[in-house]
């Protein structure tokens, strides 16, 4: 290979960020560049090794811009460290791939990008349901192979989602906005499998059940599941939202596939390896009224044997985040995160709705604090305390 092209930005800046991957939108180049930094980004859709990521730190860099595509281990944290890095930051909101309690040993923040992708992610875990479970992929391939010759009564019938039982599995942000969306739009039953359980979420369902009684309509139900077979026998649509740790690897395999329903849905939007690939295959091929509506991969970007000739499974290249408004907006994220730590301001007091992103993303001069670090209480860094003034109410 060739090599690589870096673009500068501002390169009369003091303090030089590395960005391994071009990212969308205007802002988050305005936020560095009024941060005195010198933004180096790597061009090329290719995904950085280590060695060429711990190269690009040369002697010296002040923090890291990276992408969940890329290893983030100990060894390419402490590279940065050495270099003088002060901050990484991860264009995602998921950070499986960043090894934190080696970056929390080295005293290094690791930001992440909370908040402007919750309802576009769990739109598309919505749009996958219906196109697994209303068979939109193979109708499309139906129509562009020219096999359409007339409406037929029994042409690709799929499963309708309307009442029924709907199980998330993981009920943080995503998660819940996916259930809002299905318990309000299609009036679903809810049961959720999660380690805590989300009395925000019962308590909201419960309010639109009493609604929909008003209304005189059938009420709506939400419980909380004790164990994952439970949740697996009982639904109709089972949507993956959780995160991607040692103990949540192959969570979904050959046992819990075969605990659910016959005709059922399965989602994932959320990390991969959390289902058993190759279980997944056989479960499919073995049940053809079983659907699965897929947006990551066990190992990205490559797919499980069989995978892609199964028709009951419809596929999509890990576009949960993919609107302009959120990409461009978790771009600000994480460049707000470098710049703050940067600039030595303290970490945003809010909990990483999209109302507490609101701030970077709109108005001349963003808050003076950094939106997301997840290690940010293990290092002991300061929050804006709840009420703290913003920058902008120092205007
Ligand atoms: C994330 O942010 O973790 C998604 O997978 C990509 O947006």
């Amino acid at each position: 290979m060739g090599q690589r092209g870096w673009k500068v930005v501002n390169p009369a800046g003091s303090r030089r960020v590395v960005v391994t991957k071009e990212l969308p939108g205007d802002r988050w180049l305005q936020l560095l560049t009024a941060a005195d930094c010198r933004v180096e980004i790597a061009q090329g859709d290719d995904i950085l090794g280590a060695p060429e990521i711990a190269t690009a730190f040369a002697s010296h860099v002040d923090a890291a811009i990276g992408q969940l595509t890329e290893s983030w281990s100990a060894d390419t944290l402490g590279a940065l460290r050495a270099a003088g890095g002060a901050v990484y930051s991860q264009y995602a909101v998921g950070y499986d791939n960043v090894d934190i309690a080696a970056a929390t040993r080295l005293g290094l923040p690791v930001g992440n990008t909370p908040g402007v992708l919750t309802e576009t992610t769990a739109q598309l875990a919505v749009a996958l349901t219906f196109a697994a479970a209303r068979r939109i992929a193979e109708g499309d391939r139906v129509m562009r192979a020219g096999d359409y010759h007339g409406w037929l009564p029994r042409q690709l019938l799929g499963a309708l989602i309307y009442r029924g039982t709907l199980g998330i599995v993981g009920a943080g942000r995503i998660g819940t906005a996916y259930a809002h969306m299905m318990v309000e739009g299609h009036k679903m039953d809810l049961v959720y499998y999660d380690v805590r359980p989300n009395e925000e979420l019962e308590t909201y369902v419960a309010d639109y059940a009493a609604f929909l009684v008003a209304h005189d309509e059938r009420p709506v139900a939400c419980r909380r599941a004790e164990t994952l077979p439970e949740l697996l026998g009982a639904c109709d649509v089972v949507s993956i939202h959780a995160a991607l740790t040692p103990e949540t690897r192959h969570l979904i395999g050959t046992p819990e596939l075969a605990a659910m329903k016959e005709e059922s849905v399965l989602v994932n939007a959320s990390r991969g390896p959390l289902v058993d690939e190759a279980a997944l295959v056989a479960h499919c091929r073995a049940h053809s009224r079983f659907r699965a509506g897929l947006d990551v991969y066990e190992n990205e970007p490559a797919l499980a044997p069989g995978l892609a000739e199964l028709d009951n499974v419809v596929l999509v290249p890990h576009l949960g985040s993919a609107s302009t408004w959120t990409r461009e907006g978790m771009a600000t994220l994480a460049a707000a995160n470098v710049a703050a730590i940067l600039e030595g301001w303290p970490v945003w007091r809010a909990g990483g709705g999209v109302e507490d992103a609101r701030p970077f993303l709109e108005g001349e001069e963003p808050p003076h604090a950094a939106p997301s670090i997840v290690n940010a209480d293990d290092l002991g860094l300061p929050r804006l305390a709840a009420g703290s003034p913003t920058k902008e109410d120092h205007q």
